[in-house]
């Protein structure tokens, strides 16, 4: 449990909710990928979304962005049901970031440009959007590569400039789809505490995905883990492993955390 207490620097309280999937079900095909799905993330929380692979975590990020639709249920934003808003409405009205699993930034582009193109797009002022910029490529250590193509960045390199661009216009609600995915261990622990700090002094209101469970439940307030298309088990990490459903359905029986 060290790693859980070490990050766990604030515990989350409030319960008035910024995001809800109601009922949600969707089908590809004759698949049922998620079957009546309910998920809560309340104002200011970090919520973790575990489930084995093609659980329908991705799908659920695609669900909240708009990049889908479901075929039944009600996914809510601030109070408003957005189902038939536009992609770009969302993320620009409810302010939005996203990390997808893969992808996420213009490949011809170096480092400093991939965050000058959104920038230039999302921050007025020239002063604060350079003043972003820089800040970003300290807090993600890109300095040495911000003059290299992202094509030619490596794996955790990459990531590194996907979670810079979704902070680039300060979002109030953060999809990590994967963020661990590639990263080496210092630089896990580093995205751990921003995590974490985005939550405590931003106030931003977090969900993240990641087979690296213990990573994961490290930095969650709360986490669900996703099986056969519905939420099968949720709570806080400490409480999450000793649960009986989510160790059949996805931990299994040695899962520690030391
Ligand atoms: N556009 C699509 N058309 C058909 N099937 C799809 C589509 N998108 C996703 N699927 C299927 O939906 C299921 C859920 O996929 P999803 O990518 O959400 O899983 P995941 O939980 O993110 O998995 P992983 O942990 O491997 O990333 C998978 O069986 C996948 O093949
Ligand atoms: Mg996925």
């Amino acid at each position: 449990m060290s790693n859980i207490k070490k990050f766990r620097i604030k515990s989350f309280k409030e319960k008035k909710s910024i995001l809800s999937l109601d009922k949600i079900s969707l089908k590809f095909g004759k698949k049922i990928i998620l079957d009546n799905l309910n998920l809560k993330l309340n104002n200011g929380q970090i919520l973790g979304l575990l489930g084995p692979n093609g659980a329908g975590k991705s799908t659920i990020f695609n669900l909240i962005t708009g990049l889908l639709s479901p075929d039944y249920g009600k996914i809510t934003i601030d109070t408003k049901v957005v189902n038939e808003y536009p992609i770009y409405q969302r993320t620009l009205k409810y302010n939005i970031g996203f990390v997808p699993q893969y992808g996420g930034y213009f490949h011809d582009l170096t480092v400093y440009e991939n965050l000058q193109a959104i920038a230039e797009i999302t921050i007025d002022s020239q002063s604060y959007r350079m003043e972003k910029i820089d800040s970003l490529i300290s807090k993600f250590e890109l300095d040495p590569i911000r003059d290299i193509k992202a094509d030619l960045l490596s794996g955790g390199q990459k990531k590194k400039l996907v979670i810079a661009i979704a902070l680039v216009s300060d979002p109030k609600i953060l999809l990590l789809d994967e963020p661990f995915a590639a990263l080496d261990v210092m630089t896990i622990k580093t995205l751990q505490e921003i995590i974490v700090n985005l939550q405590s002094n931003n106030k931003i209101s977090i969900i993240l995905c990641d087979h690296q469970a213990r990573d994961l439940l490290a930095c969650v307030d709360t986490a669900v883990i996703i099986h056969n298309g519905k939420v099968v088990a949720q709570g806080t990490p400490s409480s999450l492993i000793q649960n009986i459903e989510a160790r059949n359905a996805y931990f299994g029986d040695s899962f520690k955390i030391s």
